[in-house]
């Protein structure tokens, strides 16, 4: 099934949008089409809309693996950071070279999760690794101490905006990639596996991994997603 059918069957199985539930595929087609060819022009909160956590991911991309590749730096190099420190680190991997990574969590996450309940953990695993492909995210740490000790009335800030840099970062690549159809989902299983991946990779020492991005083409289409009430979430004033 291809991304626009995916973003309209979920649409479709919508239970908290009655009008849209009711009416017919032809004329939910008709007005969702040109809303997801326009992502890419102009529409940011479409995108922001239709970015989500794809948990079924696997490994035919829509675009040329180079491309993407090249979204990712290019997401990456134009995220903001404190004193445009550019902080934020990558590490792309891509076919067995992300195969291997996740086994190498698999490997580290066995010693720790007891032998009879490590099968469940296992096929969420396999369901990582049948992306296509993974970027690691990590925050120089050398950056951060030099901005603490070149700006010591901030020293305190920049530790945190690192990893708010990182957050932005990390979003930045999450809506680049949707806005080519291609799935993501973000994982955490750093610092379990923090050194393997330095050695398996060559990563320099102060490079401290914050996030694990798997991305491929979407299989299943996330689930329908909850909201908390605006009232409890915005204040405006005026
Ligand atoms: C900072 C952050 C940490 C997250 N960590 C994980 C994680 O470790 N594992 C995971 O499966 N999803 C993780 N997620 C994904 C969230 O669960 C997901 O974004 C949230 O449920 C909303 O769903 P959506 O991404 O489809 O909008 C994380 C998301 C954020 C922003």
């Amino acid at each position: 099934m291809d991304p626009f059918q995916q973003i309209l069957k979920s649409t479709l199985a919508r239970t908290d949008d009655a009008p849209q539930a009711v009416k017919p595929q032809a004329l939910l087609e008709a007005e969702l089409k040109p809303r997801i060819a326009h992502i890419a022009v102009d529409d940011f909160l479409s995108l922001a809309k239709a970015r989500r956590t794809i948990y079924t991911l696997g490994k035919d991309l829509p675009i040329a693996e180079d491309n993407v590749v090249e979204i990712i730096k290019e997401a990456i190099r134009q995220a903001p950071s404190a004193f445009n420190s550019q902080s934020s680190r990558a590490l792309i991997l891509l076919g067995k070279e992300h195969d291997r990574f996740w086994e190498m969590v698999r490997d580290q996450l066995r010693k720790v999760i007891p032998a009879e309940s490590f099968h469940a953990t296992s096929d969420k695993l396999d369901g990582f690794a049948a992306a296509a492909g993974s970027v690691l995210f990590f925050e120089d740490q050398e950056v951060v101490t030099h901005l603490q000790r070149q700006y010591i009335a901030y020293a305190d800030n920049f530790p945190v905006w690192s990893e708010q840099s990182s957050g932005i970062a990390q979003y930045a690549v999450w809506l680049a990639l949707a806005e080519k159809s291609i799935g993501t989902n973000l994982q955490h299983y750093n610092p379990l596996i923090d050194l393997d991946v330095r050695a398996a990779w060559q990563i320099p020492e102060s490079w401290k991994l914050r996030a694990e991005m798997n991305f491929g083409s979407i299989v299943a289409a996330a689930d329908e997603k909850s909201y908390i009430d605006d009232d409890k979430r915005f204040i405006v004033a005026r």
